[in-house]
């Protein structure tokens, strides 16, 4: 008995593999084990030597077993120890290169173009990008029946079962945000809103969540000859030259009275967009006076204030400003795109500073 026990007891602190240990296990006390074997031959053995061999045998089992759980536990130790080696990582190392993130280009935009209008005195405001059908058309003088509701190609939420109640929207545009900022704030206002927007549309140059820049001048005596101004001086910021060509459109929206369309002057030659040149025109922003009755919406008097709005597509501008000819790749998380097209992480736009340089 006391060679079976060297024998095994030395087997199992030699193993070094889990598998090793299942085979000694049924080698020793396994159906036909040597000592399940031994156990079986106590019924041959009368009763003296069975009282003297019986707990000898046992607690030979017990000792074989408690060392091949043991066994079992130091190895597996000592696989998670390994593993850790192997995994090490230390959290403190600064920042390698290569692995930097970067700056998406419509984060990007959204800075300069918020630090653009900071230098003019327009504070940013923001709404919700789930709206009530009110504030995203009604209000804006958009009822029930008017076709720029169907052209908008709007998300609708679904409402429960019996809910009679107009259900809301992805907001088309942040418009909307003028209604709230002018409920919240009352006149005189100065405010950019960017944010996202949503419509069923895709192709080059559209995608079904969008960026759009809202702008909202109110005040007394405020006319389109400032929102002109205002717009060539932004423009002229933002894409870092002296001189870009702008063409005011006479247009329609429900919420301006009159209303304008502004398009820049760009090519897009051998499949690269190049702002300032070229025969082709990218509309990049609607706007025009507040209409009366979206004031009126807003509770505040149209007879007393007046103003300008806009809103610009900072996806559009985007693409001209860094020459991207394919919207959709904005929104493909390609790691490549990304860190091309991507921006240092530090380098947070200024007008001191320099917007993108
Ligand atoms: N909301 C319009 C759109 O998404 C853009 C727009 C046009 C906004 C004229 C304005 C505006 O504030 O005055 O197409």
């Amino acid at each position: 008995m006391d060679d079976l026990r060297d024998k095994y007891i030395s087997l199992i602190a030699g193993a070094t593999a889990e598998a090793t240990l299942e085979d000694l296990r049924v080698q020793a006390i396994g159906k036909k084990g040597e000592i399940s074997l031994k156990m079986r031959e106590l019924g041959k053995m009368t009763p003296e030597q069975r009282q003297e061999a019986g707990p000898k045998l046992n607690a030979l089992k017990d000792e074989i077993t408690s060392a091949l759980a043991a066994k079992k536990e130091a190895l597996a130790d000592a696989a998670l120890d390994e593993r850790l080696r192997g995994e090490w990582l230390d959290v403190t190392l600064p920042v390698r290169a290569r692995r930097q993130g970067t700056i998406h280009p419509i984060s990007q935009v959204t800075e300069e173009v918020t630090a653009i209008f900071a230098d003019m005195g327009f504070a940013v405001a923001e709404g919700p990008q789930v709206e009530s059908d009110w504030y995203n058309f009604d209000a804006l003088n958009i009822p029930g029946h008017h076709p720029a509701r169907a052209e908008m190609d709007t998300f609708y939420t679904h409402r429960g079962e019996g809910d009679e109640r107009p259900p809301h929207v992805l907001r088309t545009h942040t418009s909307p945000v003028q209604i709230r900022t002018m409920q919240e704030q009352g006149a005189p206002i100065r405010i950019i809103a960017p944010g996202r927007v949503y419509r069923a549309d895709y192709d080059m140059t559209h995608t079904p969540m969008f960026h759009q820049v809202e702008g909202l001048a109110i005040d007394k005596d405020i006319s389109m000859a400032n929102l002109k101004w205002v717009l060539e001086e932004f423009v002229k910021a933002f894409f870092e030259v002296d001189d870009v060509e702008l063409r005011f459109r006479a247009s329609h929206f429900p919420f301006t009275e009159p209303s304008a369309e502004v398009d820049i002057r760009c090519s897009w030659e051998g499949g690269t967009l190049k702002v300032g040149e070229g025969d082709d025109w990218l509309e990049i922003l609607g706007s025009g006076m507040v209409h009366p009755k979206v004031l009126e919406a807003s509770n505040i008097d149209p007879t007393e204030w007046q103003g300008f709005a806009f809103g610009m597509g900072i996806d559009r501008i985007a693409m001209l400003k860094y020459g991207i000819p394919d919207l959709r790749a904005f929104f493909d998380s390609d790691l490549r795109w990304l860190r091309h097209y991507g921006f240092a992480a530090l380098d947070v736009p200024t007008l001191r500073g320099g917007l993108s340089r």
